[in-house]
Parts: C-alpha cells; sequence; structure tokens
C-alpha cells in the first residue's frame, strides 16, 4: 500500500512574514490523526525558519530547487550541501517552470537527481507534456523520454527515497485540472515504464503524485484514482484552509 503525500510547492511566494503565518495555520491542522504525509517547499530564503518552525511538527519541507555542483564559482545557486545545512529533506527538480523559463534540460535534471540522491535528499521529480504535445498526441513520447533521461544511470536502490510527480504543463496555474482518466491514464503508463526500466516492485512502491490546479474540489476525485498516490499543489497550497482540505481529502 502506497501512502499519499500531499506537497506543496510555494513556487516564488511568501517572505519569512508569510511563511510564519502559513506554516502555523498548517501546524494548527496537521496532526497525529493525518494520514498522508505533508511536505511544504517554502523559497530559500525561508528554509531555515521553516526548519525552526516544523522542528516538533509532522509536516516535512524541502526545497524548489538545487543545483548539482558542491560549490564554486556558481553565482546565484545553492548546493545540495546547503540545503542540508538547514534542515531539508526534499528538493523538488524538473519542475515545467525550471525546464521552460530557466531552459533546464533532461541532462541537467538528470545530474540534479543523481547530486541530490548523493547527498540524502528526497527528489521529487516532475515530468510532463505541455499543451501542444498533448494536441499532437505525443504526451507519452515526451513523459517516457523525461524519465528515461531522469533517470538515467540510477539504480533502484538510489532511486528508492524518489517521488515522481506528473504535472501537464497546460493544467498548471490554468485552473484547468486534467480528469480524472487523463491523469490516471499518464500515471498508469509511467508506472508500467518505471516497472520495464527497474522493477516491478519498485513500480508498485513508487508514489507518483499529480500536479495541476489541484484545489479541494477535485482533490477527492484525483487522488481516488488508483495510480495517483498524491499531490504536488501550487496555488491551492498558499492559503492554509485550501491545503488543509486537500491534506483531508488525502
Ligand atoms: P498549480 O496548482 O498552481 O496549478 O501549480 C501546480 C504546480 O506547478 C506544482 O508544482
Amino acid at each position: 500500500m502506497r501512502n499519499k503525500v500531499i506537497a506543496g510547492n510555494w513556487k516564488m511566494n511568501n517572505d519569512l512574514n508569510g511563511t510564519v503565518n502559513l506554516i502555523s495555520e498548517l501546524k494548527k491542522g496537521v496532526n497525529d490523526q493525518t494520514k498522508a504525509t505533508v511536505i511544504v517547499c517554502p523559497p530559500f530564503t525561508s528554509l531555515e525558519t521553516a526548519q525552526t518552525l516544523l522542528k516538533d511538527s509532522l509536516i516535512k519541507f524541502g526545497a524548489q530547487n538545487m543545483y548539482f555542483e558542491e560549490s564554486g564559482a556558481f553565482t546565484g545557486e545553492i548546493s545540495p550541501s546547503m540545503l542540508k545545512s538547514v534542515g531539508c529533506e526534499y528538493v523538488i527538480l524538473g519542475h515545467s517552470e525550471r525546464r521552460t523559463i530557466f531552459g533546464e534540460t533532461d541532462q541537467i535534471i538528470n545530474k540534479k537527481i543523481k547530486t541530490a540522491i548523493k547527498h540524502n535528499l528526497k527528489p521529487i521529480f516532475c515530468i510532463g507534456e505541455t499543451l501542444e504535445e498533448r494536441e499532437k498526441g505525443i504526451t507519452f513520447e515526451v513523459c517516457e523520454r523525461q524519465v528515461r533521461f531522469g533517470l538515467e544511470g540510477l539504480t533502484e536502490a538510489e532511486l528508492s527515497t524518489m517521488i515522481i510527480a506528473y504535472e501537464p504543463v497546460w493544467a498548471i496555474g490554468t485552473g484547468k485540472t486534467a480528469t480524472n482518466e487523463q491523469a490516471q491514464e499518464v500515471h498508469a503508463f509511467i508506472r508500467k515504464l518505471v516497472a520495464k526500466l527497474l522493477s516491478e516492485n519498485f513500480a508498485q512502491n513508487l508514489v507518483i503524485q499529480y500536479g495541476g490546479s489541484v484545489k479541494p474540489e477535485n482533490a477527492k476525485e484525483l487522488l481516488a484514482q488508483p495510480d495517483i498516490d498524491g499531490a504536488l499543489v501550487g496555488g491551492a497550497c498558499l492559503k492554509a484552509d485550501s491545503f488543509l482540505k486537500i491534506i483531508d481529502a488525502a
């Protein structure tokens, strides 16, 4: 049985004040009755504060990105050991906004996944097709390429902490959610592909989250699909009330 994992990707939102407010509200709603694993991913500048605030909480936290080098002349970048030093457990890698706005390729993302794992950071590896790719009928092809390249050179044991997040780009921040059937179809495809690349046992234990306009109104049905094991939430995670409703739905 795979446990549901609900993660909030804050993106470029919340200064320190906003971080204190949002985490304080979330802490009131997440307790030992909460069945899902809950993760928040604030911006870099809030991670140390998150660590302090979440010390005695069940809520876990991670970063939204990371560079693949250990240290050196990489102006503006953050290394895996920097993330470890503020207590990060997870790191989102390969988000479509990183791919499209910041030009991250499958090869760069593969290097990042390798480095994260080497430093005991759990990758939340994002994949997903654009609207153009869906309309061309190449959704599976695109997802397969992203998964194959992303996981290249990594063993089952190394990938044991990885989560995959399927986020159709056309559903991100648009209010347009994939239908339950559309999401389930791709999730099942990813699980089959991973079984082929690694093993059936690994694939059965792999957590595959859905992301793209998840909100309290659609969370329950999406999360009831057999291959949807959680959600990576953007907009709706910025308000404690709606994020907690999604956690409840899980
Ligand atoms: P929205 O929930 O705002 O569509 O964002 C999804 C996302 O990109 C999470 O990583």
